[in-house]
């Protein structure tokens, strides 16, 4: 079984596997536009995660606040793990249980560059539809921001999942132009920054 990670997955895996190929799935756009109420987020505060929706129904359904996106937006790049056929049971389960919040299972090619020839044919990857009860959908960037920003969970700061995001994209597909991730990036980097420059500005008094 091969495995496509688009989010956590991709700087977290914690799973067993024998190897791994970065590639890109067609015809879906990654956004931060699922509620996360029991890793980065709670019931009270949830904070949010990423998704991947449609293209035709990114497109024709929902607005979308990003001002540049980008000419890739239909391509996601992530990593996908082949999980050795004696671990595809415990993998399955423990993806169950760490993604219950709203997940569904979906079978999708991975590509690289420069070939219609998938280099993996049919990774599971987990998908948030739309119509599942945490799906968020889209918001003003800023307030993306500021969401991810203040949210906390039994996972940890929803800003660090935010950043690690950003951070290991950026390592494993440079090429890949996620203009969605690399603004939220900057807008909570400079929403760290306010704060810190505050905090500073106390610490002096
Ligand atoms: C991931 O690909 O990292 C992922 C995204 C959503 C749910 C589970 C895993």
């Amino acid at each position: 079984m091969w495995l496509f990670g688009y989010g956590s997955l991709i700087w977290r895996p914690d799973l067993e596997y024998e190897d791994s190929k970065v590639g890109y799935i067609k015809g879906h756009v990654r956004r931060f536009w699922q509620s996360s109420t029991d890793h980065r987020g709670t019931e009270e505060a949830p904070g949010r995660v990423v998704t991947l929706i449609p293209y035709e129904e990114f497109s024709t359904r929902f607005t979308d606040h990003d001002q540049h996106s980008s000419d890739q937006d239909d391509i996601t790049w992530g990593v996908a793990y082949k999980i050795p056929e004696s671990k595809v049971a415990e993998t399955k389960a423990y993806l169950d249980h760490r993604e219950k919040n709203g997940y569904e299972t979906q079978y999708l090619d991975v590509f690289q560059p420069h070939s219609d020839t998938p280099v993996v044919e049919k990774a599971i990857v987990y998908i948030g539809a739309t119509d599942n009860s945490e799906f968020a959908g889209p918001a003003p960037l800023d307030q993306i921001a500021l969401q991810i920003y203040s949210s906390h969970g039994p996972s940890g700061a929803n800003k660090d999942y935010l950043l690690n995001l950003a951070h290991s994209l950026r390592t494993v597909a440079p090429t890949g132009n996620d203009q969605h991730i690399y603004e939220l990036e900057a807008k909570v980097k400079e929403l760290m920054l306010r704060d810190a420059g505050s905090q500073e500005a106390f610490d002096f008094m």
